[in-house]
This record gives structure tokens, C-alpha cells and sequence, in this order.
């Protein structure tokens, strides 16, 4: 008969040294991309050959992976290596970053997305991603929130399990399904001030509360692997944190893949003045759950000690050997090590015309219409003249944003917004140029020039930003105004009184009062991929009418921050910003963000009929539904993703003024009108109380139904005992 897979690795299990069980949780980095210190030893392949290695990062191409592969195939028990690399928006098509396809709401193409990352990854010898990232971050001062899916645990939930979903496919063992990594555990987008790495001080509530779901989630759908963080969570690092990696995720959560500690993170407790040196260092991750050291040589230099001197149990080590073991048996590496590294399909896979569409597609989705004055867009394709100005205007590689991969052939594959307006406007109409100035540089000889091609045009498109380095890991900022000179080139296009549209390409909220105060029509693309040019034209001439919803609230300067609209109601709540005596809000500045979670427009309109309810009461058990009619009064078919809140009125611990808890995408052609229906039941009414218990209380709740979470109609309902 068969053995089952944990007959299997019990049998390899059987065999192996406690060096070669140390071995399986030791990971290395390759010789590129490096986002921490590399130790230069040269001695990594004969480490390899005595099966000293389990995983490698960061090695990646057919011929690269079968190499490494081959040594590990030289070793003892030939237990073949796992190749992890950080595939997070794509990896030779490069999609939008993950908050901007958060925007869109569309979990069917973010799941797409993450399959074809997945196909492409999966065909260079990659068995094995460090996505999805799924902190909930409320402040966009940390560099990271550009890799996540912004401020809502609901929205994230979803999205970490389209995101997994995609990346596992269709299951283990067949060669286009990488192993997903749900990062990092946990509560890392909380950071102090945004700053990357920083200590993270919470109550458990609200660690369960607002932190967890996605993680939750993405365990639910089945990822293969955890990645812990770098920042201490009340007062332990979360490297070393039993509380989250055996009690919660493989207690409570029943999590039966690996954790994967982040870059040098077991080393870094020493830093943290958790532990003394490398030696406590193992011991304190180990003991805590962390099953593989990513590049501390923590275990591999310690671990044996530590076992034979009782510090670390054998079923410890055992334990984490067995989770990696099974991964690398489900994922069929003992049946072919090198089916992942197959010649033909990684060249198949390099251009794929087809990845390319899908591409555009979550590009243009994610794209959010922020003010369309006056019906400004979109422009006709006979424009007679257009300007193109500001720094990206051309840009290639700034659209991929932080986390992706460069080519040699970029210059021609990605598709710059000039490029995306040419291909679309009428052959006989003139396309004009002016870069203005760099993004981050204070130099205005540029002005000039731009002021003359606006003046010389009937319409300006204006394309300012963030360049690609300015989110991502370790860039924090604390000034996220939109940077350089860029603003008051916008000012001076916009006092020669042609009609502007400004475009940002960012990885984060960015802060542009003026511009949003004063230029009729703004888009945000974030960063959109290597289709960014195709996919911003689309919007732009209409061919797609923008339907993004912002996944994370736009601040109105940084000294707002954290602005979340998902926030408790105080004792003392404004009611507005003309009441701020005594109240909580500030003297000098509004309470209310420039845009809220889940703003968008259309180039339609949509209005919103009163909410009716089945009921206004139900007990446990029950279901009520609540309807609203949705119709299309604008002049363009168009898509409008309709949000369902609930606010619970009283309870055994403060309820937040809002909580996403549904949302439906619906499109109507001009004139037509839907009507949507939710079902509320307790499930969507539970939270943790104060004894962390998840449960609903029966009372009074407030229902809204809208465009954001600032527009709404509302209802009231009871749940009674
Ligand atoms: C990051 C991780 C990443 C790892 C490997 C770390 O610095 O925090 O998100 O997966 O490097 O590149």
C-alpha cells in the first residue's frame, strides 16, 4: 500500500542526523537582491552537499535552481532544497502593487493576478513565495503599506485568501502552485510612527480584532507557510513569540505548515535585548515556533548544542523538520527534485501575451477616480492637443514600484503613460512633452518648458509621484507630501487655465491638498505595472470607466496619522469640525481625512435608494436581509461597488462608529437600476470581548449601505435574545 505523506516523513525523519534535522531549518540567501546583510562565506554549496541547507532565497532561472538542486542531490539523504523568492506583485509581468489592486475590490482578478505570479515564478525553478503580505496598516508613513491591502481587516481577509488561493492554484504537486507565505506574523503594520521595524505595544483585543483576520484567513484557505516579524509585539519579539506562533497559529489555528522567520530576525532578538547571543537566540525562536531561520545561522550554529544540553527538546527540532518534510513531499520534490526547473516552460512562460492582458485588466481596476470636475474625463481620442507633463509622463520602471524584478528588456515591455496615450489618440492629433521636473529634486528650470506646452495644448495630463523606492520595506517617510517641486509645477501648469488632469503614481496615501482643492480631475494609479501606460489610457479615453475604491483613508497631512475610519467613538466625539471645544479632535486641523476608506468615483453616477430591511429584529439563528436599489443616473455603463457597515450601538467593550462587512460589485449600463440585497446574521455581529471570547451581544445596531465609508444611508436593526 501507498504510505501517506506523513508515512513518509517519517521514515526520512528516521534516518536523519541531528545535524541534517538542523539541516531542513536552515535558509540562505543566494548571491542577489539581498534586503539585509549577506554573509560572504563561499562555503554555502558545500554546506548544501552535507545537507546542512534546506532552503535557499533568492535563487532563482532553470538553470540557476538545477544547479543548487544537483549538489543537494550529492548529499546523504538527497532531500532536495526549497527555492523561496519574494514574488509579491508578479515576477516577469509585474501587476499593480498590492494596495493598488486592493483598490479595486475585485477578489476574482486578484486572484488571477496572484495565479499568473505564481505560473511565471513557478517556471524559473521558484517553489515557494514570501506573499501574500497581509499587515492591516493604518499608518502611511510605513514604507510597507504599499505591499498589503491597506486599513480594513474585512477587505484584507478577502483579499489574503484570493491571494493564497491564487498562488496555491489548483493544490501541491502540480508545477504551476507555489507555496504561499502569509507575512508577517504578526501585527508588523503597526509599527511606532511608521517606522519599519519598530515595536508594536497592543491590547490581545485588538490584536484579535483588527491584526489577525487576515492571518486567519489566509491559514483558512490553506497557505503552506507563515512568516514572522521583525518588531516586538508587547514586549517580545515576535521571532521569539509563543503566544503567536505555538498558541495561537498552531494552537488555536491548527496551522500544520511551516513559520519561516524574516531576514536575520532570530539574530535581531539580540538587538531587541530579548536575548544575549545567538546561542538564546535559537533557543528562544525555536522553543517559540519559528521552524526555519532565514538567514542568522542562528540554528545552524547553535541548535545542536542546545539540544543536547536540554535547552531545545529533540521533538522541538522534530517537529519543525516534519512540517518542512511535508512540504517538500507535497509539493512532489522527492518524487523530481528539478520538476520545477524545466527549460522549455520557463522560456514558454516569458512572454506571455495572455498574462500581459490580465495585467491590464487589474491595472485599470485599480485605478481610483478621486475628482472629475466639470466631466473633465474622459477626453476624446480626437483631442486635438495634448500635453504629457511631469516626471512620469515617460517613466518606465517607475511603474513597477518597489518588489519587482528589473529586465533586460524593459525599456520596450512596459508600457509608459505616453506610450499607453499614443497608442490610443487619433493619428492626427499632436502629443506634446515636458518633463517640468525630477520627483524629488527642488530645481524649476524645467517650468518653463512645461507652461509652454500647456499653453500650446487643449488639454494637459499631468503624471507626478512617488518614484519606485519611496514605499517598500525600509522607506519610511515621515513628510508624504507629494515630494520635490512636483506641487507647484502642478500650480503653475494649472494657472495657465487649460484644463488639467493630474495622475499620482505612489505606493502609498500621498498628501496633495492643493491640487485636490483646486485641479478638476484627479486619478490615483499607484503603481500599476508593467501595463501601467495601457491601463491609465484606458481610463483616460473612457475605454474603461474607473470603478477602484480607496482600501486605505488619504490623510490631510501627516499630523492626522493614524486616521482610520474603522475608530472607536470616544467619550467626547466631534460632531463636526465646527465643535472641537472639549471635544475629541484638534484645535487646528479637521477630523476627517482629504479621502475617506473606500472613496472612488465614476465617470457615471450613482444614487442610492433608502435601505429596506426583511425585519428589524432577529435572534440567533436568523437571517434578515437588507435591500437597496442602485441606479445608474449618469451618462456611461459603469461599475459601483456597494459597501455594507454595521455599527454595533453598545457594547460589553467600545464598538468601532463603522465596520465593513460586505460588499458587492455591481454593474449597470446607463439608466438601469439594481437592486442589491445582503443578509445579516450573527456571524457578521461577533466580536472578541474582553475575555477575547468571539461572540455576538443581542441590542441595537446601526446598517449602512453607500458609495464609502463616508456616505452612506442608514437603517436600525435589533439582535434580541
Ligand atoms: C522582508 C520580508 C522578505 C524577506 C526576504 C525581509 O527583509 O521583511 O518581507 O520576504 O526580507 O527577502
Amino acid at each position: 500500500m501507498e504510505k501517506t505523506i506523513d508515512q513518509k516523513v517519517d521514515s526520512v525523519l528516521k534516518l536523519m542526523t541531528l545535524d541534517e534535522k538542523i539541516g531542513q531549518m536552515n535558509q540562505y540567501n543566494g548571491d542577489w537582491a539581498a534586503t539585509g546583510p549577506i554573509t560572504h562565506d563561499g562555503d554555502k554549496q558545500n554546506q548544501i552537499k552535507k545537507g546542512m541547507v534546506g532552503s535557499m532565497l533568492n535563487v532563482t532561472g532553470v538553470e540557476h535552481t538545477r544547479t543548487l538542486q544537483e549538489i543537494a542531490m550529492q548529499s546523504r539523504l538527497k532531500i532536495p532544497l526549497l527555492f523561496g523568492q519574494d514574488v509579491i506583485h508578479g515576477y516577469r509581468t509585474i501587476f499593480p502593487v498590492p494596495l493598488g489592486e486592493a483598490a479595486s475590490w475585485d477578489m476574482d482578478a486578484i486572484q488571477r493576478a496572484a495565479r499568473i505570479a505564481a505560473t511565471e515564478a513557478a517556471a524559473v525553478g521558484v517553489h515557494w513565495t514570501f506573499a501574500p503580505m497581509v499587515d492591516i496598516a493604518r499608518d502611511p508613513r510605513w514604507g510597507r503599506v504599499m505591499e498589503g491591502a491597506g486599513e480594513d481587516p474585512y477587505l484584507g481577509s478577502l483579499i489574503a485568501t484570493a491571494r493564497v488561493k491564487g498562488f496555491q492554484g489548483k493544490g501541491f504537486g502540480n508545477t504551476d502552485a507555489v507555496m504561499a507565505c502569509a507575512k508577517h506574523f504578526a501585527a508588523y503594520g503597526a509599527a511606532i510612527g511608521g517606522r519599519d521595524y519598530n515595536s508594536v505595544d497592543m491590547s490581545l483585543r485588538q490584536l484579535y480584532e483588527t491584526y489577525l483576520p487576515p492571518f486567519k484567513a489566509a491559514a483558512d484557505a490553506g497557505a503552506a507557510t507563515f512568516m514572522n516579524s521583525f518588531n516586538d509585539l508587547n514586549g517580545i519579539p515576535a521571532t521569539g513569540n509563543k503566544l503567536l506562533q505555538r498558541d495561537i497559529l498552531k494552537g488555536q489555528w491548527k496551522f500544520k505548515g511551516f513559520v519561516v522567520s524574516d531576514w536575520g530576525s532570530v539574530g535581531e532578538m539580540i538587538n531587541h535585548g530579548f536575548v544575549k547571543d545567538n546561542y538564546e537566540a535559537a533557543m528562544a525562536a525555536a522553543n517559540a515556533g519559528s521552524d526555519m531561520d532565514m538567514e542568522s545561522r542562528s540554528y545552524i550554529q547553535n541548535l545542536a548544542r542546545l539540544v543536547k544540553e536540554g535547552k531545545v527538546k529533540i521533538a522541538v527540532v522534530d517537529d519543525a523538520v516534519r512540517r518542512i518534510l511535508k512540504k517538500k513531499f507535497e509539493m512532489g520534490l522527492f518524487d523530481d527534485p528539478y520538476r520545477f526547473s524545466d527549460a522549455a516552460r520557463e522560456k514558454q512562460q516569458w512572454d506571455n501575451k495572455d498574462h500581459l492582458q490580465e495585467a491590464r485588466n487589474i491595472a485599470k481596476k485599480s485605478i481610483v477616480l478621486l475628482k472629475n470636475e466639470k466631466d473633465l474625463l474622459p477626453i476624446s481620442k480626437q483631442t486635438k492637443t495634448i500635453a504629457l507633463i511631469g516626471p512620469f509622463a515617460k517613466a518606465k520602471s517607475d511603474n513597477l514600484g518597489f518588489w519587482s524584478y528589473d529586465w533586460p528588456d524593459d525599456s520596450v515591455r512596459i508600457v509608459s503613460l505616453w506610450d499607453g496615450v499614443k497608442k490610443k489618440l487619433d493619428p492626427a492629433s499632436t502629443m506634446l512633452y515636458a518633463k517640468g521636473c525630477e520627483i524629488t529634486d527642488t530645481s524649476r528650470a524645467g517650468f518653463a518648458a512645461a507652461i509652454a506646452a500647456a499653453n500650446a495644448a487643449d488639454i494637459v495630463i499631468m503624471s507626478v509621484g512617488e518614484a519606485r523606492d519611496m514605499s517598500g520595506e525600509a522607506k519610511s517617510r515621515s513628510n508624504i507630501h507629494l515630494p520635490g517641486v512636483q506641487e507647484e509645477l502642478i500650480q503653475a501648469v494649472y494657472a495657465t487655465g487649460k484644463p488639467t488632469i493630474v495622475m499620482f503614481s505612489a505606493g502609498r496615501p500621498l498628501i496633495f491638498n492643493w491640487t485636490a482643492d483646486h485641479v478638476p480631475a484627479i486619478l490615483y494609479t499607484w503603481w500599476l505595472g508593467t501595463t501601467a501606460g495601457d491601463a491609465m489610457a484606458d481610463v483616460l479615453f473612457g475605454d474603461y470607466n474607473p470603478s477602484g475604491k480607496l482600501p486605505m483613508s488619504f490623510p490631510i497631512t501627516e499630523g492626522q496619522i493614524p486616521i482610520y475610519y474603522n475608530h472607536y467613538n470616544t467619550g467626547r466625539p466631534a460632531s463636526g469640525d465646527s465643535d472641537r471645544n472639549y471635544r475629541s479632535s484638534y484645535t487646528d486641523l479637521s477630523i476627517y481625512p482629504k479621502y475617506p476608506f473606500g472613496y472612488g468615483l465614476s465617470y457615471t453616477a450613482f444614487t442610492y435608494s433608502d435601505i429596506k430591511l426583511s425585519a428589524n429584529t432577529f435572534k440567533a439563528g436568523q437571517k434578515i436581509t437588507a435591500t437597496i436599489t442602485v441606479t445608474n443616473t449618469g451618462k456611461y455603463d459603469g461599475t459601483e461597488t456597494v459597501q455594507l457597515y454595521i455599527r454595533d450601538m453598545v457594547g460589553s467593550v467600545v464598538r468601532p462608529v463603522k465596520e465593513l462587512k460586505g460588499f458587492q460589485q455591481v454593474f449597470l449600463k446607463k439608466g438601469e437600476s439594481k437592486t442589491i440585497s445582503f443578509s445579516i446574521s450573527e456571524a457578521d455581529l461577533k466580536f472578541y470581548n474582553n475575555e477575547l471570547k468571539y461572540m455576538a451581544e443581542p441590542g441595537d445596531f446601526k446598517l449602512f449601505i453607500g458609495t464609502s465609508s463616508a456616505n452612506t444611508k442608514e437603517t436600525d436593526f435589533k439582535l434580541i435574545q
